[in-house]
């Protein structure tokens, strides 16, 4: 294991940037398919394809580590991991996809909740919660704070909301990596862990549960789900430490914060 932050320099974020757009780019391309009665396979097929013949990028999730998709379909009470399959989706339901590709060596890593016809009320709640609670660690982002302020501020906001964040799982540094330190707790104390510096690449990924934060592993080796059942979303943007501030390299130029 390699535990040294990776600082990158402005010509190597530049390339970064490049293969963020190009993860964007997949979730906006599939939102139009993704509707009632399509499979989770049918999804990662078109997201495959777009990334390889129109973007000419590796989809990274596919064989990393023996997973056998493209990208990561996580359902409802699936926390993370997802594995696309023949489900086919119901109204209702709420579905993370996490797009993450590798261009020119670079990895841009992504993901979003799409609502399957009309959420309920709690559906749409997790979703919402989950996206703030992004946000929110997003904007703590300049060089001199802690992750673990980042940490902290996202699961007071979480937990202000009543749900809970998932321990088990974390954002992580990427770069030539697919995932490379250090690790982005969505949990934490003020003032402790690494100190954030320019030049520094990592994604915030926070997984919001409705109900408890814990989690189990299916047998599959994959999947993860809330131990509770309870409905869990995620939000993921890859971004860079600036000067003075926050640069998120999967945020397209028209798209909302
Ligand atoms: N994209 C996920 C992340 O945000 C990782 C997926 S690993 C895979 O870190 F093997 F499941 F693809
Ligand atoms: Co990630
Ligand atoms: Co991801």
């Amino acid at each position: 294991m390699d535990n040294r932050i990776h600082i990158k320099t402005p010509d190597q974020i530049e390339a970064m940037r490049v293969a963020g757009q190009q993860a964007a780019s997949v979730l906006r391309m599939i939102r139009e398919h993704v509707k009632v009665g399509v499979t989770t396979a049918e999804l990662d097929r078109i997201c495959h394809e777009f990334i390889v013949d129109e973007l000419g990028a590796v989809p990274a999730p596919l064989n990393y580590r023996g997973f056998p998709k493209s990208i990561c379909t996580s359902l409802n009470h699936v926390v993370c991991h997802g594995i696309p399959g023949d489900r086919k989706l119901k109204s209702g339901d709420i579905l993370n996809i996490d797009i993450t590709v590798i261009q020119d060596g670079w990895h841009g890593d992504t993901s979003k909740m799409f609502y399957v016809g009309e959420p309920s009320v709690k559906a749409r709640r997790v979703c919402e919660v989950a996206h703030r609670a992004l946000l929110t660690g997003i904007e703590m982002v300049r060089p001199g704070v802690t992750l673990g302020d980042i940490g902290h501020a996202i699961q007071t906001y979480a937990e202000g909301e009543r749900c809970s964040v998932v321990r088990e799982y974390c954002g992580h540094g990427i770069g030539r990596g697919f995932h490379e330190a250090p690790q982005v707790l969505h949990y934490g104390r003020p003032g402790e862990g690494v100190v954030l510096e320019p030049g520094m690449t990592f994604t915030i990924e926070p997984m919001v549960n409705l109900g408890k934060r814990h989690t189990r592993l299916l047998p599959d080796e994959w999947t993860v789900i809330t131990r509770d059942r309870s409905l869990s979303a995620q939000w993921e943007h890859t971004m860079a430490v600036t000067d003075d501030g926050v640069d998120v390299l999967t945020r397209l130029p028209d798209d909302e914060l």
